[in-house]
């Protein structure tokens, strides 16, 4: 019998990446979402692309009860990916206690429920903005965790805490928390992708939506960092890369191979990329021309943050393979597609 993985927030944009890496691998997926952020479509996508529709249930990672229900449902559940969480950071400032809630309790009542249903494992997607502004670069993973900007940077923090004193106190469960860099891109089919949900706030579903007349400008926040452009670096990961990260992941709870019953791993490419830059390699790699201005710089960013991955080369066994240019491809082959199809 195949294993069985359970992905929260799998018809999300890196979730249903995942589950269609996860089945291409051979694991059996039920995905629990409460299509807050996503549409039900997506198992449709997911079912086109691999030849087989994942279990979906519709269920908010709030609801303990319903939870425990999908536990004893699909009685086979080894280990879970847990991507369900609110993600916005400008709007955790404004509902920091809605951003608390959904982050915080979710994981918990995941946690709870684990060692009742003797599932194994958890991969948690945490997100480089623990460092904060790293002192050294690329940052490594013991590199220190700096106080967070936000209420969301900070979810993810607590969150990692909440994996670790768990696992101190004696649950018998294994952890891989994987702090992802900046994932972009989509599938090559162009049947999942990212879909915003009103005004992008993220880089790229912002330049798509600008290239294609959307919007009218792409703003670039800030030329006046200490950078060699002046505008801010990051490390844009390819998002079927990042979901093959997570099968890696699985495969090593299952398989026995932890070192340490929670294990952290960086998620990147270890390439950083000014905002100027990453619209340059879009025009070069596409062939359109994106209307953009140089605006002052927005509250809260960090300067510069890229990844050193060695570890997850190294002990994973995992690497970055797709590059920018494909990957920008594929985030403008998606946005062309939702504009076919009347969406966007
Ligand atoms: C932020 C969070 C990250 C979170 C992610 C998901 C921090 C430090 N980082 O990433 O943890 O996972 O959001 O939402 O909190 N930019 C523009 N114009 C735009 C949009 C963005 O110039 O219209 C620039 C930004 O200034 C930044 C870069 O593009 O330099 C990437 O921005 P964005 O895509 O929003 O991601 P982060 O802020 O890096």
């Amino acid at each position: 019998m195949k294993e069985r993985i359970l992905v929260t927030g799998g018809t999300g944009f890196i979730g249903s990446h995942t589950v269609v890496e996860l089945q291409n691998s051979g694991y059996e997926v039920v995905i629990v979402d409460n299509l807050s952020n996503s549409s039900a479509d997506v198992v449709d996508g997911i079912e086109k692309i691999t030849g087989i529709r994942p279990d979906f249930e519709q269920l908010d990672c709030l609801d303990f009860e319903g939870l425990e229900k999908v536990f004893a449902k699909y009685g086979n559940i080894k280990s879970i990916i847990h991507f369900a969480a609110s993600k916005a950071v400008g709007e955790s400032v404004q509902k920091p206690l809605m951003y608390y809630r959904n982050n915080l309790v979710s994981l918990i009542n995941l946690l709870e429920l684990m060692p009742k249903y003797n599932v194994k494992g958890i991969v948690f997607s945490s997100s480089c903005t623990v460092y904060g502004q790293p002192d050294v670069l690329p940052v490594t993973e013991d590199a220190p965790i700096k106080k967070a900007e936000s209420p969301y940077g900070n979810t993810k923090q607590i969150n990692e805490e909440i994996i670790y004193d768990t696992v101190k106190s004696g649950s018998p469960i294994q952890a891989i928390l994987l702090r992802y860099f900046n994932p972009i891109g989509a599938h090559p089919t162009a049947i999942i992708g990212e879909m915003p949900n009103g005004v992008p706030q993220n880089l790229i579903p912002f330049l798509t939506q600008t290239a294609i007349g959307i919007r009218e400008k792409l703003s670039v926040f800030g030329d006046d960092y200490n950078t060699p452009d002046g505008s801010c670096i990051r490390d844009y990961i390819n998002v079927v890369d990042l979901a093959k990260a997570h099968v890696v992941a699985i495969d090593r709870i299952l398989q026995d191979k932890q070192n340490e019953q929670v294990e952290v791993f960086n998620i990147g490419t270890g390439r950083g990329l000014s905002v100027l830059e990453l619209i340059q390699a879009f025009e070069e790699s596409t062939g359109v021309k994106l209307n953009y201005q140089i605006v002052g710089r927005r509250a809260g960013d960090i300067e510069q943050v890229w990844a050193n991955p060695d570890k997850a080369n190294n002990v994973l066994g995992w690497k970055a393979e797709t590059s920018i240019e494909d990957t920008l491809r594929s985030a403008w082959r998606w946005q062309q597609k939702l504009r076919e199809d009347g969406i966007q």
